[in-house]
């Protein structure tokens, strides 16, 4: 499979353009700060992206971070700007054209940026093997897809990231398992698509990696106009999602409620209303905002925390937490129901 993808993405492809489907595109409306950023990379750069996402988390100033599938850099050169002089990024690949184009425009980018010395390094690798090191963040744009043990992508990342780092990743997945046939077609892996997993497969092996609480952080429908190929995939629907998934190892299983709560002091760049820690935690600047322990420890141990108030602890558990819609599964106690109304 590995050999396939890179005839793909150093042969087949040559730009965005060449594309058969809109997976491997982002739709997503960027933010000024991102668009400004884009602004300074290179167009031959930007003509090979073949991203599926937004791979941009916030409080990025001094961090080190590795891009997985780095393709010809678009990403790296973005972080580049926002972790700045003090931060790194490394993009890792293993298609030697991608590579190229990457490795080309390293000077180029440093004076563009106004850098003393390149904040970026790219190497030739896989992800399913890479070598020791540590990260505060690792990015990964529409690649994990066509990797043919994902399980290895996913443990890797996990060892890589210092603890409380994070994982923050677009990749497609499908709404069922994609049959074998499909999956040995080289155009429909190729465009990222009979290579996604199985949403709740995708969930599983994260879970089984070590990253017990995965969140979603935004996701779209994938339109597939290519007669041909919407033929071949028939009722099978796909996805483009990015999930950030936290290195905590003390994360419940599920979420806790600890009667705890955090306001959000307003003050993290380009997002002074409100931070968004995923789809269903969008956190008001100044309000008091109840969270689950796992939430909790998501904003309390991680580069998130200088950002937030925190009220409670660990103290008291008060059962499920009813805001991540998991309430209790047992039967209502229904004598004292009656005995209450008689009252
Ligand atoms: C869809 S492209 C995305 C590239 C880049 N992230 C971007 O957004 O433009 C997928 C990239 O992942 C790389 N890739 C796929 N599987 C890989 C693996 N197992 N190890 C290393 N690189 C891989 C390919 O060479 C290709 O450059």
């Amino acid at each position: 499979m590995h050999q396939t993808v890179k005839n793909y993405y150093g042969k087949v492809l040559q730009n965005s353009q060449d594309l058969k489907t809109n997976a491997c595109t982002t739709d997503t409306k960027l933010p000024l700060h991102i668009r400004q950023a884009l602004a300074n990379v290179h167009e031959t750069v930007l003509s090979r992206y073949y991203g599926c996402g937004l791979v941009a988390p916030e409080v990025l100033a001094g961090c080190k971070i590795l891009d997985l599938g780095c393709g010809a850099g678009r990403d790296c050169y973005v972080l580049a700007q926002l972790v700045g002089e003090a931060g790194h990024v490394a993009g890792v690949d293993m298609t030697d054209e991608q590579l190229a184009i990457a490795s080309q425009f390293l000077e180029y980018h440093q004076q563009q940026f106004g850098f003393k010395a390149s904040n970026v390094a790219f190497y030739k690798g896989y992800i399913e093997n890479l070598a020791e090191n540590s990260f505060d963040v690792i990015i990964s744009n529409c690649v994990i897809n066509l990797s043919p043990d994902k399980e290895s992508v996913l443990k890797q990342a996990y060892r890589l990231l210092k603890p409380g780092g994070e994982m923050y990743f677009a990749d497609v997945y499908a709404d069922r398992r994609i049959s074998p046939e499909l999956v040995d077609d080289p155009v429909l892996y190729g465009e990222c698509l009979s290579g996604a997993l199985y949403w709740q497969d995708f969930l599983t092996i994260a879970k089984q990696a070590g990253f017990i609480d995965p969140r979603l952080v935004s996701d779209r429908v994938i339109k597939i106009e290519q007669s041909e190929i919407k033929q071949k995939l028939a009722n099978t629907n796909f996805y483009s999602a990015t999930y950030r998934l936290f290195k905590l190892p003390e994360l419940d299983s599920n979420c806790e409620d600890y009667g705890q709560a955090v306001i959000y002091n307003g003050a993290i760049p380009y997002n002074e209303e409100q931070f968004v820690l995923d789809k269903h935690h969008i956190i008001e600047a100044g309000k008091v905002f109840p969270v689950c322990g796992n939430t909790w420890r998501m904003l309390a141990e991680t580069r998130f925390k200088p950002y937030f108030q925190f009220i409670g602890d660990f103290s008291k558990h008060y059962g499920a937490f009813q805001g991540c819609g998991i309430t209790l599964p047992f039967a209502k106690d229904e004598s004292e129901a009656t005995a209450a109304a008689c009252c």
